[in-house]
């Protein structure tokens, strides 16, 4: 039988906006600049979404914290932007988030799951993205008991 891991359903204000499909990514990636709000892609992803590229170079959230076992997916709002677990625009290399990226730049509509090894261990794992590291492109991941 599977483990009986916690049931973690789409944070209702995370994934009201636009439950459906990819009209929000395309909506996302073409509107310019709107400022404030910033609705996180749905399309039918468990748990919490980070969005990678939206309103400009930066991880919306830019920190997110969850319960271990929560669902963490990037999603890519916008393109030619990367992944990678590490600080310092250096990749990790202890850790369980060690080695995990998007494999070098994507682009909108590119989604990537957090592994379980990460999503399990409490922790704070920062991330960046390569091409705009230099301009504080980062976020942070904590994982809590
Ligand atoms: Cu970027």
């Amino acid at each position: 039988m599977p483990s009986p891991r916690v049931q973690i359903r789409p944070s209702t204000n995370l994934f009201r906006n636009l439950a459906g499909s990819g009209a929000l990514l395309l909506a996302l990636s073409c509107s310019g600049g709107g400022g404030g709000s910033n609705p996180p892609a749905g399309g039918g992803i468990n748990g919490q979404a980070i969005n990678v590229g939206a309103s400009g170079n930066f991880f919306s959230p830019k920190t997110l914290t969850v319960k271990a076992g929560t669902a963490v997916t990037f999603v890519w709002v916008s393109s030619g932007h990367s992944l990678v677990f590490g600080t310092s625009c250096s990749p990790a290399t202890v850790g369980p988030s060690a080695g995990v990226s998007s494999g070098g730049v994507q682009n909108a509509g590119f989604l990537l799951a957090v592994p379980a090894a990460v999503i399990n261990a409490p922790g704070t794992y920062p991330y960046y993205c390569s091409p705009h590291c230099g301009s504080d492109m980062t976020g942070t991941l904590t994982v809590i008991p």
